[in-house]
């Protein structure tokens, strides 16, 4: 790879994508200094950015010189000094990566501020590499991916907070005085409670289509740290990086410690556009596979939890066939030789089938799948064991663990989790992927799930002195794994889920195709949690499922058509044992099925427009898919909330070609005459500045009455 450095009387660097810019004052000798993060500079306005004033304020501070302020880097040279002064060293090119080298000014400390751009995306990703030739480790005490300064103003954060079965809840406010910092402590899972992401919206309240606004993702599976310091000076400080807290990283000369990616968008169209940008960039550089439609799959877990047969499994395979299907997925239970997995106490880490419940093991199941002309999937929690199975007893030394203290277990009161930072863990990790789809090549997607945190401290792996990289060690052995496993199995669809949503974030998303965006299926609720995470994910990335009533986390008793509008309007499955449902019913998912399918690619591969909020209580939510061409989209529109009288908003849509003329279809119909506007065509003029009247009730026969109304529309352009 040929590197090209700048010429060293270069100061200003500027890093673009087709509508941003950052620039940064780059001279050498001096500290960086970010001068800019907004719209495309034209060159002329960047030759004069100075004389207009603004930030000149150090790109990446670092403790010890300056000690007032929050800071992106601190450590403890090899001889305990604290300091840092970091100036530029050079700038180089390569390809669409610009590194800015910075050098301690006394110790032989260097820091690699990095940018990527891509020539498709509105998304400039950041991280840091940091190494140094002291004469012993140095240790790094806070390590921030980036930092970003943002003028004071009324400035609101979007962030998402949440928990088990109540992810990405939508939280918007005001930036006011202080340090407000999102977190994550877990370990493993890091997007139950908050997420990584966020918004700043620079004109105000935000607005979906219209304000300045800025997002940021960090990219990382571990523990994060975002911090927000508003603080005396005129600006709202933002830095990004894993969370350091119980993490001290000892770093031996010659290493190089890699932060993980902040990627940043700027968009003038509100948090939609800031969004589409994520959404974009996403399905284009950063999650598997992004280009597949997704299958329609049925997955074992509500139909049958533990209870798993081959019969069942069979009946199972055979119903998501007839209904239009095109995969089952055999959730937890499977498993166990000798300890049963037969409720949550035993047997991970042995994965090998239970023949008692399953006598012509995976093969038999692949062979039912494949009669029924679709495809098979398994779910496995390769990260962890049980102390009641055969790995923990071979291996006690495996999992994370100390043993000063009576130690703390997870799920079902034995669950571990292993040590992956361990090299050998890694291999069983991987093994145990390796071993399945060796032996069953026809297991087309692997649901990895993962339901417990890091407790008890301690690895039998590391020295006593970097017990602290537990944590960190954590997710490069997983990425290691993972990555062994994307470069033999490059085709398998892999779901990430963890305890439900506890791995939506962009740091996994490069090996899997979708993530479990909650284990609350109540289609109510989900509009919820699925708009939240539609800040940042796109609907192909989340895994969306039809499931029974009334829902068994909520108990909520809500008709299938509702529930089917919701899960439509993510990547769409089902979660039930369909040999409970009427043949009424039946028809209906086939109906739904079959119409998925004819919106699946506008769904999956358009652009995403946010219409009416579910979080600003006006009794409905509505959101729309836009195809790239916008020659296709799919509007979805959900009663929120029910009572006589109410005023509900006409939904004014967007993300359509006000020249061109649609064709309106509704999509999963169960009202006895067609809607008035049905097969009428309307131009996207007007659809954006009026839209469509929709009936909030349901024209069916009286005992089929509910509380609960949607409407999906699919819009053909002539
Ligand atoms: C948690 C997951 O989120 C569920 O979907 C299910 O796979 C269970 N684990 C199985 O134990």
């Amino acid at each position: 790879m040929i590197m090209s450095a700048i010429s060293a009387s270069a100061e200003i660097v500027d890093i673009n994508t087709q509508a941003s810019s950052i620039i940064l004052d780059a001279t050498p000798g001096r500290p960086l200094q970010f001068l800019y993060y907004g719209p495309k500079l034209s060159p002329a306005d960047a030759a004069v950015l100075k004389a207009a004033g603004g930030p000149r304020l150090n790109a990446y501070p670092a403790y010890g010189m300056t000690t007032v302020s929050e800071t992106a880097i601190a450590v403890r040279h090899a001889d305990g000094n604290m300091t840092l002064d970091l100036n530029v060293e050079s700038v180089k090119r390569d390809g669409h990566v610009t590194t800015v080298t910075l050098k301690d000014t006394h110790y032989p400390f260097a820091v690699d501020i990095n940018y990527r751009t891509w020539p498709d995306s509105e998304v400039i990703e950041t991280w840091t590499e940091i190494s140094h030739d002291e004469p012993s480790a140095v240790t790094l005490t806070q390590f921030a991916s980036g930092y970003l300064p943002v003028r004071f103003g009324d400035v609101w954060l979007s962030s998402l907070w949440g928990n088990w079965g109540n992810e990405a809840q939508l939280e918007q406010e005001p930036l006011t005085h202080g340090l407000k910092s999102i977190k994550n402590k877990d370990g493993i899972r890091n997007s139950h409670y908050a997420h990584s992401e966020i918004m700043l919206s620079l004109d105000g309240k935000p607005r979906e289509e219209s304000g300045r606004t800025i997002g940021a993702a960090l990219c990382y599976s571990g523990n994060y740290l975002l911090r927000i310091d508003t603080d005396h000076s005129s600006y709202h400080h933002f830095f990004a990086g894993i969370n350091d807290e119980n993490s001290e990283y000892h770093l031996a000369p010659g290493e190089r410690f890699e932060t993980p990616v902040l990627a940043l968008t700027y968009s003038e169209e509100g948090t939609g556009g800031a969004s589409r940008n994520f959404h974009r960039w996403g399905r284009a550089h950063r999650m598997a596979h992004a280009d597949r439609e997704r299958k329609i799959l049925l997955n074992s877990w509500e139909g049958v939890y533990f209870d798993i047969k081959e019969k069942e499994m069979a009946q199972m395979m055979a119903d998501i066939a007839d209904l239009g299907g095109e995969l089952f997925v055999m959730d937890d239970g499977w498993f166990g030789p000798v300890y049963h997995r037969d409720d949550a106490k035993a047997s991970l880490g042995d994965w090998t089938v239970d023949t008692r419940k399953l006598p012509h093991g995976i093969k038999g199941l692949t062979d039912a799948a494949r009669k029924r002309g679709i495809r098979f999937g398994i779910w496995i929690e390769p990260e962890m064991t049980d102390t009641m199975s055969l790995l923990y007893r071979e291996h006690p030394e495996y999992v994370i663990e100390e043993k000063s203290h009576k130690t703390r277990y997870g799920r079902g009161g034995n669950q571990i989790a292993l040590d992956l930072g361990n090299p050998a863990v890694q291999d069983i990790v991987f093994s145990i992927v390796d071993t399945l789809l060796t032996k069953y090549p026809e297991i087309d997607y692997i649901k990895w799930d993962a339901n417990a945190c890091i407790k008890n401290h301690g690895s039998a792996y590391l020295t006593s002195d970097n017990q602290s990289h537990l944590y960190i060690d954590y997710h490069r052995g997983l990425a290691r794994t993972l990555d062994r496993i994307r470069a033999k199995y490059p085709d398998v669809t892999i779901q990430a889920c963890a305890g439900g949503g506890g791995r939506a974030n962009w740091g996994v998303m490069p090996w899997f195709d979708e993530f479990w965006v909650s284990d609350n299926t109540d289609a109510l609720q989900r509009i919820f949690i699925q708009w939240g995470t539609s800040y940042f994910y796109p609907a192909i990335a989340m895994a969306s499922h039809i499931s029974a009533t009334p829902n068994h986390q909520t108990l909520r008793t809500i008709p299938l058509k509702f529930r089917t509008d919701v899960a439509m309007s993510g990547r769409l499955g089902m979660e039930m044992q369909p040999k409970d449902m009427t043949s009424a019913e039946k028809d209906q998912c086939r109906k739904a099925i079959a119409e998925y399918k004819e919106i699946r690619p506008v769904v999956q591969f358009g652009d995403l427009y946010r219409l009416v909020s579910p979080y600003d209580r006006k009794g409905v939510a509505s959101l729309l898919y836009a195809s790239p061409g916008k020659d296709k989209a799919v509007f979805f529109w959900w009663r929120t909330e029910n009572f006589r009288n109410k005023q509900y908003p006409r939904v004014v849509m967007n993300g359509l070609d006000p020249d061109r003329t649609y064709r309106v279809r509704e999509i999963n119909r169960i009202d006895r005459k067609p809607l008035a506007f049905e097969g009428k065509s309307f131009s996207g003029r007007f659809l954006m500045s009026t839209g469509l009247e929709l009936p909030v009730t349901h024209d069916v026969p009286a005992d089929d009455r509910t509380e609960y109304s949607s409407r999906v529309l699919l819009l053909e352009s002539e």
